[in-house]
C-alpha cells in the first residue's frame, strides 16, 4: 500500500523518521539515576563479551548493505578499539580470503537472503568465526543461520532501491558499537551525546526531507547530464557511495562516489565546466580539508554542489559560485543518516522526470538468490 506517495522509493524514503523510530523502540534507555543512558540489544546481550574479546571484527554485505557497514565503521572502531575490516561478500569468497576463530563477522543484510552474503557466511562458520547478523527480515536464512544477531525492524521495504533499510542498518550499527563499548568509562561521554543524539535523529529526518523540493529542481537541472560526482571522506564516504549507487540504479545515470583524499590520485583530471560534482562537506573533523578540495575543485572551474551543515554556506562557497544544500547537523557519526537523505531524494526525482521505472529499476531484483 502506497498511501499517498507515487512510489514505494519515494514512500520509504518519506517514512524514514517512523522506521528510524521503530528501529530503535525499546533498543535505548535513558532514565534512572546510576546508570542513566545506555543500549540494549536484546539479540547480543549473551554474546557482547566474546565480542569484546575478538581480535578483528569483520563487516560482510553487498551493495547498500555494505555501504551502511562502511558508514558505521569509524563509530565501531572509535567505541570498540577493535580493528575493522570490510569485505564486499563476492570479493572474499573470490579470494578465499582469512576468517579466523578469533574474528566477529558481521553480516549485513536488508533481505537476509543474498546469495553471496550466505554463501560467505556458511564460509565464515565453517572457519569458526562468530556470526553476527543484522537482517530486516525475520526468519531469513542470514537470521536462522548466524550465531546471534539484531533485527533492524524498518518494516517491508518494496522498492528495489534501499533506503529506509539503509539509515536503519546505520543506525543499528552505531547501537553495535555503544553495545561493545559500554563496559568503557573513558567514552561515557561520547556515548551519552551518541545516545541522546539517536534519540532526537527521527526529528532530524523530518527536518531534512523538507529538502524535497530543492532536491527536485536540483533535478531538473541534471535531468540530461551523463554523469555526476560524489565527493565524501571520513564519515561521509559511504555516503559518497551510496548516494551514487541510488543515482545509477534507479535514474540509469553513470555516477560514482569517490573519497575525496584520492582525488589528486585521478579524480581531478575529470573536473571541468561540464561535469556536476556533489561534495559533501558537513562539519566534523574533516571540514577543513573538505574545504581545501572545495578550493581545489573551484580552481578549475568545477560545477560544485555543495551539502553542508546549516549556516556553513558562506564557509564552504565564498562568492556563493556553488550551488549549496543545507542540512541539520547531527553527531558526527550519525550524519551519514541525514546527509544520504537528500541525495535518495535527488535519485528519485531524476528518475521521475527522466522517466524511468521507479521501484523497479531495468535488469535489477529486490533480492539477488542466485551468485
Ligand atoms: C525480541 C523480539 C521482539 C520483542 C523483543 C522484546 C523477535 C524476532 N524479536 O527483539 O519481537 O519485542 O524481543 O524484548 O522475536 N538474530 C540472529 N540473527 C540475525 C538477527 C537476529 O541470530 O540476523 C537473533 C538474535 O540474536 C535474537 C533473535 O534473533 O536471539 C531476535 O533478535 P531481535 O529481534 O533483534 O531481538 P530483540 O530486539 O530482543
Ligand atoms: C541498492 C540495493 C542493493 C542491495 C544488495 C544487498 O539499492 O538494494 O545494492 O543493497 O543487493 O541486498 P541485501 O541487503 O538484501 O543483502
Amino acid at each position: 500500500n502506497k498511501g499517498n506517495y507515487e512510489h514505494y522509493m519515494q514512500k520509504e524514503i518519506h517514512e524514514q523518521p517512523e522506521s528510524l523510530t521503530t528501529t530503535m523502540r525499546g533498543r535505548l534507555i535513558r532514565g534512572g539515576s546510576s546508570k542513566s543512558k545506555t543500549v540494549l540489544l536484546g539479540g547480543l546481550k549473551d554474546h557482547l563479551k566474546t565480542i569484546r574479546r575478538s581480535r578483528r571484527i569483520v563487516f560482510i554485505g553487498c551493495g547498500t548493505s555494505y555501504n551502511a557497514a562502511l558508514a558505521a565503521r569509524p563509530i565501531l572502531e572509535e567505541l570498540s578499539g577493535i580493528p575493522v575490516t570490510m569485505e564486499v561478500a563476492s570479493d572474499l569468497l573470490d579470494r578465499q580470503g582469512p576468517i579466523y576463530r578469533e574474528d566477529t563477522a558481521v553480516f549485513v543484510s536488508q533481505s537476509g537472503e543474498t546469495a553471496d552474503t550466505l554463501h560467505a557466511l556458511e564460509y565464515a562458520l565453517e572457519n569458526g568465526a562468530l556470526c553476527v547478523g543484522i537482517t530486516n527480515t525475520v526468519g531469513s536464512a542470514i537470521a536462522r543461520n548466524t550465531h546471534c544477531g539484531v533485527h533492524i525492524n524498518a518494516g517491508c521495504e518494496i522498492g528495489v532501491a534501499s533506503t529506509k533499510a539503509y539509515t536503519s542498518q546505520i543506525v543499528v550499527m552505531a547501537m553495535l558499537a555503544l553495545a561493545i563499548g559500554d563496559d568503557t568509562s573513558s567514552s561515557l561521554g561520547r556515548r551519552e551525546s551518541i545516545i541522546d543524539g539517536l534519540f532526537d535523529l527521527p526529528n532530524k529526518v523530518r527536518e531534512v526531507l523538507k529538502l524535497d523540493q530543492e532536491m527536485k529542481d536540483l533535478a531538473k537541472l541534471l535531468i540530461a547530464e551523463q554523469s555526476l560526482l560524489v565527493f565524501g571522506r571520513g564519515y561521509n564516504y559511504a555516503t559518497a557511495l551510496e548516494g551514487a549507487l541510488k543515482v545509477k540504479e534507479v535514474a540509469l545515470m553513470h555516477s560514482e562516489g569517490i573519497i575525496a583524499g584520492e582525488m589528486k590520485h585521478g579524480p581531478l583530471a575529470l573536473v571541468d565546466e561540464n561535469l556536476p560534482i556533489v561534495v559533501i562537506a558537513t562539519h566534523d573533523a574533516c571540514f577543513s580539508k573538505q574545504q581545501s578540495v572545495i578550493q581545489q575543485l573551484h580552481a578549475r572551474k568545477g560545477r560544485l554542489i555543495v551539502m553542508c551543515s546549516k549556516g556553513d554556506s558562506a564557509a564552504v562557497c565564498p562568492g556563493g559560485s556553488c550551488r549549496v544544500i543545507e542540512v541539520p547537523q547531527v553527531e558526527d557519526c550519525l550524519q551519514p543518516v541525514i546527509n544520504v537523505v537528500p541525495l535518495q531524494l535527488l535519485a528519485y526525482h531524476l528518475t521521475v522526470l527522466r522517466g524511468y521505472n521507479v521501484d523497479q529499476p531495468r535488469n535489477l531484483a529486490k533480492s539477488v538468490t542466485t551468485q
